[in-house]
């Protein structure tokens, strides 16, 4: 693997969860690995989990880190070619990614979506310019489209508290205040293509996502009748795709509460944090022994490390 960028580039989907799961089994097993190794990780936006499983997988491999905050610590930095630079912009993508290949051996990039424009943010220009210009590997630790650290660490989830042949695993729109991008939305989906199960995603009207992702799923706008007898509520909220960055209403019927809970087959609640409790879902939902949010963070660090590792037996 040269690059992660999505999980399509994974070599083998089941081989990185087994390694995610040796990792699990004893986190100090590859601990030389990343010796005289650094890894550099930007940001464009905020990040607790992301930032601080990323940085503990590195430890855990032996790997230097440096980090830095793009938006208040670097140059505004330009990513359009050939345009000259008067504007704010001190620096253009091409020496930036330049400069970090020079200090670093993998490079990892939070950059979330504007939701401005449709086109900019699937053509991913601050993931996708960094992978042109540098000369060393890219991570994306959740990028417009995509956030495929978390949906490994999801998948080891559900592996680990699933107990059926073939659950019924329910991606659920939840309200939110603020227009919220689609990457996680869109990394569920593509990973659950891995795993045996009964797979409906449900969203109110105008809320369908990109149906090049969605294609070949059954969406449910009746949330009740999706939650019957299943085994797994995965809660996102996600802005419209269609009309694109909007929040076209709250919906705040949406919220997953007990009475909800109730329908399904006594169903694990999984949501990848941040969460905004008695908005997404409720108290009760969230302080539930069903609830593994916590174990889906946990197995963050373990999904980085299986990423980390390939990536470093890859460069040599
Ligand atoms: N789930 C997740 O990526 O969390 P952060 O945004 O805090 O990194």
């Amino acid at each position: 693997m040269k690059n992660f960028i999505k999980l399509d580039d994974l070599k083998d989907f089941n081989r990185t969860l087994s390694l995610a799961f040796e990792m699990k089994k004893n986190m100090n097993s590859y601990s030389n690995i990343g010796k005289n190794k650094t890894l550099g990780m930007i940001f464009f936006n905020p990040s607790l989990r992301t930032r601080l499983s990323t940085q503990k997988a590195a430890n855990l491999l032996g790997i230097n880190i440096m980090i830095m905050n793009f938006n208040n610590e670097a140059w505004a930095l330009e990513f359009e070619d050939g345009t000259k630079m008067s504007g704010i912009r001190s620096e253009h993508v091409k020496e930036a990614a330049g400069v970090i290949s020079q200090y670093c051996d993998m490079v990892a990039i939070r950059a979330f979506a504007t939701l401005e424009n449709k086109k900019n943010d699937e053509e991913e220009i601050v993931l996708n310019n960094f992978v042109k210009y540098s000369s060393i590997p890219v991570i994306n630790m959740e990028s417009a489209t995509a956030h495929p650290l978390q949906a490994i660490a999801d998948a080891m989830t559900i592996t680990e508290y699933n107990n059926k042949q073939k659950p019924k695993i329910v991606l659920s729109w939840a309200p939110h205040p603020k227009a919220l991008p689609h990457a996680v939305a869109n990394s569920f989906i593509k990973m659950i293509k891995n795993i045996n199960a009964e797979f409906i995603i449900t969203n109110p009207d105008g809320y369908d996502l990109d149906p090049k992702i969605t294609k070949g799923v059954k969406i449910y706008s009746n949330q009740v009748e999706a939650f019957e007898g299943a085994d797994f509520i995965y809660a996102k909220n996600w802005c419209s795709y269609q009309d694109y960055g909007k929040v076209l209403r709250t919906a705040n019927e949406w919220m997953i509460n007990d009475e909800k809970m109730n329908y399904t087959n006594n169903a694990k609640f999984m949501h990848c944090l941040p969460i905004r409790r008695n908005i997404v879902a409720s108290d009760q939902v969230l302080d539930n022994k069903n609830s593994l949010v916590l174990k889906q963070s946990e197995n963050r660090v373990y999904a980085c490390q299986a990423i980390l590792k390939q990536l470093i037996d890859d460069q040599k």
